[in-house]
Order: C-alpha cells, then structure tokens, then sequence
C-alpha cells in the first residue's frame, strides 16, 4: 500500500477485499483452500468433477439421485449448434483459447436464457457452458488438422468425454481420472483475476455469457492460465535435466521469472500442485518420458532459495508436464484450466448477482491540470 495524502493507494488491488464469499477459502500463509468448506485434497482424491460443480453452484455434495439427475443435464447439454462450429471453423488459425472466447460469445446468440439474469437461469447457464465448452476446445483442434469433429459421448464422465472428443478414442480409465482431478484443482479460486474480471462484468447487470467471456479473455495471460504452457516451453528450451540448474540460474540472474513459481496470495506451496507432481512423475515413468518430472523436480530445487521470499511452486507447474505427457497440444494447455474454471466464474457472477453493486474503483490522478486548449491550426 502506498499513501499519497489522503489516498490509499493499492496497486494491482493487493490485500484489497473485495467483498464477502461462502465458497472459497484461501489461506495462503499456510497453503490451504476450501471449496464451501472441504479441503482440496479430499475433492481432489476422493470426489469427482461433477460432484464438485453441484458443491459450488448448488452449495451441496449431491447424494446419489441428486447427481444422477445433475450428471443425465449435463450430458443432455453437451453439443453446440452447428452455426457456432462453423464461426470455430472460421477463426480455425487462431490461439484455442482466443477460439473459445469467440465461441462462448456466440453461443449467446442460441441459449434461450441468455438475458435472464435471475439466479436459476445464471446457474444453468453456467452448467450448460460448461458442457459445451469441452465439445468447442475438442471440435478446434479437429477441425484445424482437417479432422471431423467427434460428437459427444451420451455415456462417458465430463473428463473421459473430453478426452474422447480431443483424442478421437476412449481415453484410458487413468487418462479421464487425472483429467477429472485437474478439473477439480481448477474449478474455483476466490477473487483471482479472471473470477474478479467476470465479476466487473456481471456487476454493471450485463449477462452471464459476456462474464465468461471476459474471464476467458483474462485467463490466457502468462501471469495467470497461460503459465503452464509456459512452463512446459520453458521445459523443451532447457531439453535435459541437467542443464536446468544453470538455465535457471541464468534466466534469474537476467532478472527473468521462473514460470510455475509465485503467487499473489499463496506464500507457501499452492495446494494443488501436489496432485499434479505425483501424477507428472508417474505419467513420466508410465510413457517413458521421465526426464520432464525430473527436469521440472531440479528446477523447483533451484529455486528453493526464493521460498524464503515466498515464492513457491503454484498449480501449473507440474500441470503442463502431465497434459504433455497426455498427448493434449501445448496450445491447449490454458484452455483446459478455462473449462475447469467456467463453474467458479458461474459462481462469482452468481454471488455478485446476489448482492450486486456496481465495481468501480478510482485512479489517482498524476497527469497535468487545466492545460489550454490549442486548435488543431496553431499546434506546432
Ligand atoms: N520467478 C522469479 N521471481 C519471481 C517469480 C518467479 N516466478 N514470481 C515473482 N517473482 C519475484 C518478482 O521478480 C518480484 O521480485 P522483486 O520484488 O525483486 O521485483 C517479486 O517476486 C514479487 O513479484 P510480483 O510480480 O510483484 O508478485 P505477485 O505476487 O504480484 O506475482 C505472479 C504473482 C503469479 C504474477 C508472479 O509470481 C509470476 O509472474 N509468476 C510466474 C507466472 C505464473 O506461474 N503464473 C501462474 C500463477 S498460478 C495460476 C493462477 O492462479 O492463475
């Protein structure tokens, strides 16, 4: 914080609350997060995806007649119109992620909800972007090798049915289950920049469609969604695990960042990552690849001496690594956190909408004052 007379400067809105939540918890000082409550390593080890998108948006785990009626909409809402397939088709050459937004955006144009911003429709909404985000991501990358898209699957979990979609085969009982524990490692996390950019839409009224949107357009920076593809460029730059301590060393010394590492709130290691580590190191092992896990274990030891200024490994360390080792393309990397993201955002509009008003912060003026107009004749 900075105080300039009588303002309160807080730049970047750091250690700013914004308002009150009953669905996330963070605690960075200690590496912890709660989804309403549960710790992440339980959703992660013992839940499923679906049940945690009932969790946030229905704030309940779903007893079993509960998610078989969740899971059956679900499973209805997976296709998109083919006219939104065709826009994809259009716009085939761009980044999978500016290809979502676009697509996102177009789905507006069909949902039947799209400008009833009552809660139940928000939710819905929410749900129903979420199933068909996947089959957008999956149709992209077909289209653009040529490839027909691959419908959805009426059968397969939200996970093993975007693998199917992307990979063109039903993906192995593993392959669905670390995609499903990914999902859940990226569904909500409090006021983090793209759930905060959604909620700046949503609170000037505008519609649940134009929130997603605007918070896939936040994720795909590097210093947000965009960091895992990073790291796994980072990772084939460096090539060997030997020649990681002396490439990081070097970027460092250059003032350079270590992609994967730091976060604005946790100060210790981000809870989710160990789910990825232990999967990116048995994956590795699996496909005979295991020079990436170790490769990404000597960079995390170089820099352990900036632990001390609380800069730990986060989520996408280890998160590009295993999609890597999946076969998934780099450039989908961040896409696969957006559609792990869509209930979180679903939920910030959501509580935005319940208590809405209007975010709008204020910038300290440092420019001139009253300076005299000149014509456009006179201007030298
Ligand atoms: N490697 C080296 N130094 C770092 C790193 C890093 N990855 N991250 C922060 N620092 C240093 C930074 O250089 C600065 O040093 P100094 O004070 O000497 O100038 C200091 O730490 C503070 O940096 P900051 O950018 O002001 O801190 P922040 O809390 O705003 O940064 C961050 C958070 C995520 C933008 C930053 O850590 C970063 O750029 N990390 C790399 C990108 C990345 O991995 N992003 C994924 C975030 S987790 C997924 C998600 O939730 O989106």
């Amino acid at each position: 914080m900075v105080t300039t007379g009588k303002i309160e400067l807080h730049r970047g809105l750091s250690g700013v609350y914004l308002d009150r939540t009953e669905s996330c918890f963070i605690d960075g000082a200690e590496g912890k997060l709660l989804y309403r409550g549960y710790n992440i390593h339980d959703l992660a080890e013992k839940s499923t995806f679906e049940e945690v998108m009932h969790l946030l948006l229905y704030k309940k785990l779903p007893n079993r007649k509960e998610l078989a009626a969740f899971d059956a909409q679900l499973k209805a809402d997976r296709a998109v119109p083919a006219e939104v397939l065709d826009i994809v088709d259009k716009v085939k050459k761009a980044h999978p992620m500016d290809v979502l937004r676009t697509a996102v955006s177009a789905l507006a144009a069909f949902d039947p909800e799209t400008t009833d911003n009552s809660i139940e429709a928000t939710i819905r909404k929410g749900l129903r972007l979420t199933s068909q985000a996947p089959t957008i991501v999956a149709a992209h990358d077909r289209i653009r090798k040529g490839l027909k898209p691959i419908p959805p699957s009426r059968t397969l979990n939200h996970a093993g049915n975007f693998l199917h979609m992307l990979f063109g085969r039903n993906p192995t009982p593993e392959e669905a289950h670390i995609m499903d524990v990914d999902f859940i490692l990226h569904a909500e996390h409090g006021a983090n920049a793209s759930a905060f950019a959604a909620r700046v839409t949503a609170s000037t009224v505008s519609d649940l469609h134009s929130a997603i949107v605007t918070g896939i357009g936040t994720l795909k920076g590097p210093a947000h969604g965009g960091a895992a593809e990073e790291v796994m460029k980072m990772a084939e730059e460096i090539s060997t695990p030997e020649k990681a301590a002396e490439w990081a060393r070097k970027r460092l010394d250059g003032g350079g960042r270590v992609m994967g590492f730091g976060h604005r709130v946790y100060k210790a290691e981000d809870p989710r990552a160990q789910h990825l580590r232990d999967r990116s190191k048995v994956l590795g092992e699996q496909k005979g690849e295991p020079q990436w896990f170790q490769l990404l274990a000597n960079l995390q030891e170089v820099m352990k001496p900036y632990q001390r200024r609380g800069i730990f490994v986060n989520v996408d360390f280890y998160a590009g690594s295993v999609y890597y080792l999946m076969g998934v393309p780099e450039d989908i990397f961040v896409s696969i956190f957006a559609l792990g993201r869509i209930p979180g955002w679903t939920l910030n509009v959501v509580e935005q909408f319940e208590r809405n008003m209007l975010i709008r912060p204020l910038m300290e003026y440092t420019g001139p004052m009253d300076v005299p107009y000149v014509p456009l004749a006179q201007r030298p």
